[in-house]
């Protein structure tokens, strides 16, 4: 009988019930039954204090188009995994290894991003086995092409910016719509080219304001008078990005901007004789149920997922590359961030469509 413990851990996302029901049904497949499964409550905080409980079959149906997550989630920052805590004295990663043993567990199954990558990187090192999937709507996770609850996040995101051009055609507004994405562009990158935003200002490629305000004018003189701007959340400016990481965040704590889309906004309209409006959709990204493509890609990881530990291997994220389900090893994927390459493809081809990068 095999004993395996799930954890859903950092920021929700689109498709984890899914991807869970799929690792689920997959494991009692591929063990004939002969196996426990059991719920980490709210990511590795479960796993710390003990907050387990046994899971039955039936708790994995009905989950495929529920958004959220059945197991709870919370954040508990790599940084800090080796900090005893003053107030109650607990030994995080002492805690979870006890847990682990005390539940007779084989293996965890851990679906994060980043930062919950690192953590099952430290398990993994330290003797636990962990198979893990990539889940965020940043799709900023190393050694996969996609990261599940991203596409679910892109339609929202372009369904946003296609309700902003009716409005902004009606008004001859210029309108700025910020989409999250953490450190990364990827999010705004498709929603922008799918919705069709005529400027896209990502934190891989930092923006002049001069160009921004040229380009406006240009479509102005071209009859168009409305703009779209798709910005992401971590987008920078030129000057920004030549500053010093404290310099930086002087600044932006003496702009007090409550975030970078009222910052352009506030920079154009200085420039620019158009009214400018900000939309800032937000954790509405991340809401609601997984589109196609994430249940199937999360039934793909979770078929995956149970084959890894029916094989004994663990230590492994399921990954995507080429469109094949592929195992990378933890310690590849920890501490590493997928940014965009700004030589890639999809920005040669919006800068072919005529999108312009602020740059
Ligand atoms: O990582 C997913 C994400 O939604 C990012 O896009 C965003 O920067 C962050 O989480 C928001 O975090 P929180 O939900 O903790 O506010």
């Amino acid at each position: 009988m095999k004993k395996i413990g799930i954890l859903t851990s950092g920021g929700d996302c689109q498709g984890l019930n899914a991807a869970i029901r799929g690792v689920a049904k997959s494991l009692y497949e591929e063990f004939e039954d002969d196996i426990e499964i059991y719920g980490i409550r709210n990511g590795y905080a479960g796993l710390i204090y003990g907050d387990i409980k046994k899971m039955t079959k039936s708790d994995f149906s009905g989950i495929l188009t529920l958004g959220g997550t059945i197991l709870g989630t919370s954040r508990q920052p790599f940084k800090m995994m080796r900090v005893i805590d003053e107030k109650d004295q607990i030994d995080k990663i002492k805690n979870m290894k006890d847990n682990y043993r005390k539940w007779d567990f084989d293996c965890i199954v851990v679906l994060g991003g980043n930062g919950t990558h690192k953590t099952a990187n430290l398990l993994s090192e330290e003797g636990l086995n962990v198979v893990s999937l990539p889940k965020t709507i940043d799709n900023d996770v190393w050694g996969t092409d996609m990261t599940f609850g991203f596409q679910s996040a892109c339609d929202i995101a372009t369904e946003v910016i296609d309700c902003i051009h009716t409005t902004a055609t009606s008004h001859g507004r210029i309108f700025i719509v910020e989409v999250m994405g953490h450190k990364v562009g990827w999010l705004t990158l498709h929603a922008g080219i799918a919705g069709g935003a005529d400027v896209i200002l990502l934190p891989e490629i930092p923006y002049d304001i001069e160009k921004l305000v040229a380009l406006i004018n240009k479509r102005e003189s071209a009859g168009k008078n409305f703009s779209i701007l798709a910005v992401a959340e971590g987008a920078i400016s030129r000057q920004e990005a030549a500053m010093k990481k404290k310099e930086l965040k002087a600044l932006r704590a003496s702009q007090s901007y409550p975030s970078v889309a009222y910052k352009v906004a506030d920079e154009l309209s200085k420039h620019v004789d158009n009214e400018v409006r900000v939309t800032v959709p937000g954790h509405f990204q991340r809401g609601g149920s997984p589109c196609a493509y994430d249940r199937v890609l999360c039934t793909r990881f979770g078929a995956a997922a149970a084959k890894l530990i029916k094989n004994g291997k663990y230590g492994n994220m399921v990954g995507l590359q080429n469109n094949r389900i592929v195992p990378v090893p933890l310690s590849e994927v920890a501490g590493k961030l997928k940014k965009i390459p700004v030589d890639c493809d999809l920005i040669d081809t919006a800068r072919e469509v005529g999108i312009s990068f602020g740059d």
